[in-house]
């Protein structure tokens, strides 16, 4: 529960903004923080030659979709449209085909599959749209563009052609439960846009610059996305989503550390000061309090990526280990890579640090390691290991 109670709201004359608001929301995925709530986006569009639902929502808010039909009078769906089928925008289709028990289903040819294994839809109810495809809905006329690893194998976008309107889902997103429809009139927006890209989009950097070319060439006026605000100014998120898959890093230091009796701390302090004495920017974040979010938006601009941690029973601390593989998993723009580590009497922790980090072993740096309090000598390794990632910045092609 927790979805708020919002009415459908007009974008043109027969298409219609079904936002539903989770407003008490605080974790996706049983992973992902969501300081801001989220929400789900579904569309509605009554044309001449049918009417359609774009998207459906979480099923456990989907009696506010519900409500919004029932305010537009919708008496019948003839195609619902799944351009995803993750399950908090599809979750909700086999309640409203129980509804609506005529409509069509329209999707890629990879979601049929998925929508079928996750949700049980009817197989004979799923009709697939190949990538280009035209629907002419009388007065109105779809055409569906796939856009693969935004961020499944089946996503795609529809266009409707008249309005140049994007219903995107998940691309261009944000997890923002607000009042506001427009982008531009929110202004938590970029922020909130950068923390779901971080999150979600990031692995996928490669595919969303092609992608973006695609959807570019269609020249939307507005692009329609399953969560936050519409954005009435596509090029606005578009410019941000180009500078986030840029390959070129900014002189940023990313620091995660965790700490048990206060070593890794002291050296980590020294680190960071070192670092700060040579003028390199640092961000250091305590895996025991940090939000996985603000730690995944600041791996989308750092060139230095930097683990911390005690050992544990001859490994690295669980919860480096956890950072760890999820910064592997983002692929990030990161040209560098290391470890700080402590010990008492033996540690695997480093090899393990730089296995956990495969996708960064073209920058891989070997980590300080040091037993106990760090000495002089582990504090000179330090700095000198401050002074080695400032010159690599200062080689490389980086940005401020
Ligand atoms: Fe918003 Fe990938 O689902």
């Amino acid at each position: 529960m927790g979805g708020g109670r919002m009415k459908p709201r007009e974008i043109t004359s027969g298409v219609y903004f079904l936002g539903v608001p989770h407003w008490n929301r605080r974790l996706f995925d049983n992973l992902i923080p969501l300081p801001e709530g989220t929400s789900y986006n579904a569309y509605l569009i009554k044309a001449t030659g049918g009417t359609v639902l774009v998207d459906t929502v979480e099923p456990a808010v989907s009696q506010v979709l519900f409500q919004q039909l029932r305010d537009l009078k919708v008496d019948h769906i003839d195609y619902i449209v799944s351009n995803h089928a993750e399950q908090d925008h599809s979750g909700a289709i086999p309640q409203v085909l129980e509804r609506f028990p005529k409509a069509q289903m329209l999707c890629s040819d990879k979601a049929k599959d998925l929508l079928v294994t996750h949700l049980h839809v009817p197989e004979d109810k799923v009709r697939v749209m190949k990538d280009g495809e035209r629907l002419s809905l009388g007065d109105r006329t779809l055409r569906f563009v796939y856009t693969p690893w935004v961020h499944w194998p089946e996503t795609m976008v529809t266009f409707l052609e008249e309005e140049r309107i994007l219903f995107s889902c998940d691309f261009f997103g944000s997890h923002l439960a607000s009042y506001s429809m427009y982008a531009s009139s929110e202004p938590q927006l970029e922020v909130a846009s950068k923390r779901y890209y971080a999150e979600i989009m990031a692995p996928f950097r490669g595919v969303i610059k092609k992608n973006i070319e695609k959807v570019e060439s269609l020249k939307p006026q507005i692009i329609a996305p399953s969560h936050g605000p519409i954005h009435d100014d596509p090029q606005r998120i578009m410019t941000l989503y180009k500078k986030w898959i840029d390959d070129k890093p900014t002189n940023l230091v990313l620091v995660v550390y965790v700490t048990m009796h206060g070593s890794v701390e002291t050296a980590v302090d020294h680190f960071c000061d070192a670092l700060t004495s040579l003028s390199v920017p640092v961000k250091r974040f305590d895996l025991t309090v940090s939000d996985v979010g603000e730690l995944a938006m600041t791996l989308v601009d750092a060139a230095t990526v930097v683990v911390a941690a005690p050992t544990v029973l001859t490994g690295l601390h669980p919860l480096a280990v956890s950072a760890a593989y999820l910064i592997n998993a983002f692929r990030p723009k990161a040209i560098a890579a290391t470890g700080i580590i402590s010990y008492g009497w033996g540690t695997k922790a480093p090899q393990q640090l730089e296995q956990l980090m495969a996708n960064l072993k073209s920058g891989w740096i070997d980590p300080v390691v040091f037993k106990g309090l760090p000495d002089r000598e582990s504090f000179e390794s330090l700095t000198n290991l401050a002074r080695k990632i400032k010159q690599i910045h200062e080689r490389a092609e980086i940005g401020n």
